[in-house]
């Protein structure tokens, strides 16, 4: 979703900026914008479209060494140049980008600025407005901003410039992410450590109602009410390569590949010198305390919870509850006795998630965060934290952290159960190591699925994943790759519920893919295929090697029943990929979506 950058140093702000955007792209965006300030004012430079666009017009000649730039994604106001950040008061003093939403926007702006002719549809025009109003009305900017800061309601990470001082970078941030970088006669703004870590990897966190005024020299954090605060700045744990393509077309691609590279490090990651699975006292302490687990979370996320939902109840006997974030509030479970809240988040940022651990907090329930991200705002607010050591996922289309999130599930209830003196009937780091040489074997097979994505949805408009038990769960996770890439529009069903409606949109030549990787019910869904080949679908079965049937179009290497999943889905992954890529769709960076979502 929106990112932030800011630059204040000696270098060519321009590119570090634009650089620094490209580094956001990933996050999903529909327009960009960047502002450069030296003595003779602020140079705007706004576009719709892509950072290549905005390169396209960013004038060469300006030169500056301070500025601000920001990728948008549309939430108030349609994507234009219009209201591309970054916005400007009425006298163009005041430059300001913004990420979050201001939920008193309409208010402030009756309330506050009837007189003021507003050019933008946007929430952050506000903000940058009534700056403006306060300054010219009395106060310093430091003061303004402050007071303006005091007045919203809502999340914000902002940078703003202002023209009479242009040797500082006012920041600040509310329930959105914002990092402050420090560098040798320059400091940075953004909202991902990413995008920076080409100029520095030294960062300072900052904590919702902080603001920062940033000049070349200086960094001073202080609270709206004017404390100042002092923080010792962390180095931010990144290796160049993991957020470069290197030789692959696309992130995703190279991010399928880095499946079984993965699984092998979380089996290390939570293995103890004695070979045995280990997670911290506390976490582990939490997970047996409670007498049911509510796991929240959304998307991709969402569907590697509901196959830990079955390994904490199948390996721990711990009753679990699987809730899309977002409806949660609509929906609260009565809650058990000892409820945990386990949070399941590649970003750690999406909003509907956040909103969800505010609640239980207030309520005084414990908080787990699986995340993808240390230091990320879930992680910081849960009460703890288990990583998936994933490295950095750039992909819109999530496909490293789904597997790394079940195979950490899985270990978790592993150790539940024998925190419980149960036992699981099998040695899961044995057979987590077989089912990463189960992948690799996958991802070896790329020729292949990209043929198989050509046969079966080179001229579809629409397929079926179907599946039962562990598959169904799957086969959601399937659809949803297919869809956000390819824009086929895709569904994932439970096999036996087809019949009651779906299969009435079976046509001639429609793509099923069906999951058969569990024996229990592999009979049932082959009967389904059946059903569905009758009513002139072509099927893809994909079954597991043991319960293969002649003219099952993938088979996949045997493994443990229970960890198909890690090993089921790369071909779905793949032929999604082919499928996106043979259509020219921007694969990395599917229409309308974002990485991470920071907006409810
Ligand atoms: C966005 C992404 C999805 C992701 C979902 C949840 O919609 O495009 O790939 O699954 O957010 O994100 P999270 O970071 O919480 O796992």
């Amino acid at each position: 979703m929106c990112g932030i950058v800011g630059y204040i140093g000696l270098n060519d702000a321009k590119e570090i900026l634009l650089r620094g955007l490209e580094k956001l792209e990933y996050r999903g965006y529909d327009s960009a914008g960047i502002a450069v300030s030296n003595a003779g004012g602020v140079s705007l430079f706004k576009s719709k479209g892509r950072i290549a666009d905005l390169r396209d017009i960013v004038d060469e000649s300006t030169e500056a060494q301070t500025g601000i730039g920001h990728t948008r994604w549309a939430t108030h106001g349609v994507p234009n140049v219009t209201n591309a950040h970054p916005h400007q008061d009425a006298s163009n003093r005041f430059t300001l980008v913004h990420n979050g939403v201001i939920e008193n926007y309409d208010k402030l702006r009756r309330e506050e600025l009837a007189d003021v002719q507003l050019v933008s549809d946007t929430d952050t025009e506000i903000i940058v407005q009534l700056i403006a109003k306060f300054v010219f009305g009395g106060l310093t900017t430091e003061e303004a901003f402050a007071k303006t800061l005091r007045m919203l309601h809502g999340s914000y990470a902002i940078a703003m410039l202002d023209e009479e001082e242009p040797d500082t970078i006012f920041v600040a941030k509310n329930k959105s992410p914002l990092l402050v970088g420090l560098g040798e006669e320059f400091n940075v703004v953004a909202s991902d450590a990413m995008a920076m870590f080409q100029v520095t990897d030294q960062f300072v966190e900052l904590h919702d109602g902080e603001m920062v005024i940033v000049t070349r020299e200086n960094v001073r954090i202080r609270t709206l009410n004017g404390e100042t605060i002092s923080r010792e700045p962390y180095k931010a744990e990144l290796d160049a390569t993991d957020i470069e393509k290197g030789t692959y077309p696309h992130y995703m691609l190279k991010e399928i590949d880095e499946q079984p590279a993965v699984l092998r490090k979380i089996i290390q990651a939570y293995q103890n010198e004695d070979g045995e699975l280990h997670v911290d006292r506390e976490t582990l302490d939490a997970i047996n305390g409670a007498d049911r687990i509510y796991i929240i979370a959304a998307g991709t996320s969402y569907h590697a919870g509901l196959v830990g939902k079955e390994y904490f109840e199948k390996f721990a006997g711990v009753p679990t509850e699987v809730h899309i974030s977002s409806e949660f509030g609509y929906h609260m479970p009565l809650l058990s006795d000892k409820p945990l809240f386990v949070f399941i988040s590649q970003s750690g940022e999406t909003a509907d998630s956040r909103q969800v651990l505010v609640r239980i907090k207030e309520l005084g329930h414990p908080s787990l965060t699986v995340t993808n991200v240390a230091g990320s705002t879930l992680s910081r607010e849960s009460d703890h934290t288990v990583l998936l050591h994933a490295g950095p996922e750039i992909a819109v289309a999530s496909t490293k952290a789904y597997t790394a999130q079940i195979a950490v599930l899985g270990i978790l209830a592993a150790l539940a159960s024998e925190a419980k003196g149960k036992t699981i009937g099998f040695d899961l780091i044995q057979e987590l190591g077989i089912a990463a040489n189960a992948a690799q074997t996958m991802v070896d097979r790329k020729e292949e699925m990209e043929g198989l994505s050509f046969d079966f949805l080179e001229l579809s408009r629409n397929a079926f994943f179907i599946g039962r038990g562990l598959d169904y769960h799957v086969s959601l996770e399937g659809a949803l790759k297919l869809k956000e890439i390819s824009y086929i529009q895709a569904e994932g069903f439970a096999g036996g519920e087809l019949k009651h409606g779906t299969i009435a949109l079976i046509e001639e030549g429609t793509p099923v893919f069906a999951l058969a990787t569990q024996e229990a019910v592999s009979p049932n869904i082959r009967g389904n295929v059946k059903e569905v080949g009758a009513r002139g679908a072509k099927s893809c079965i994909i079954s597991m090697e043991g319960i293969q049937e002649e003219g099952d179009r993938i088979v996949i290497p045997a493994v443990h029943p229970m960890l198909a999943p890690l090993v089921s889905v790369i071909p779905l992954q793949l032929i999604s990929y082919y499928a996106a890529l043979h259509r020219g769709c921007d694969v990395d960076k599917p229409r309308n979506l974002a990485k991470s979502v920071t907006v409810e």
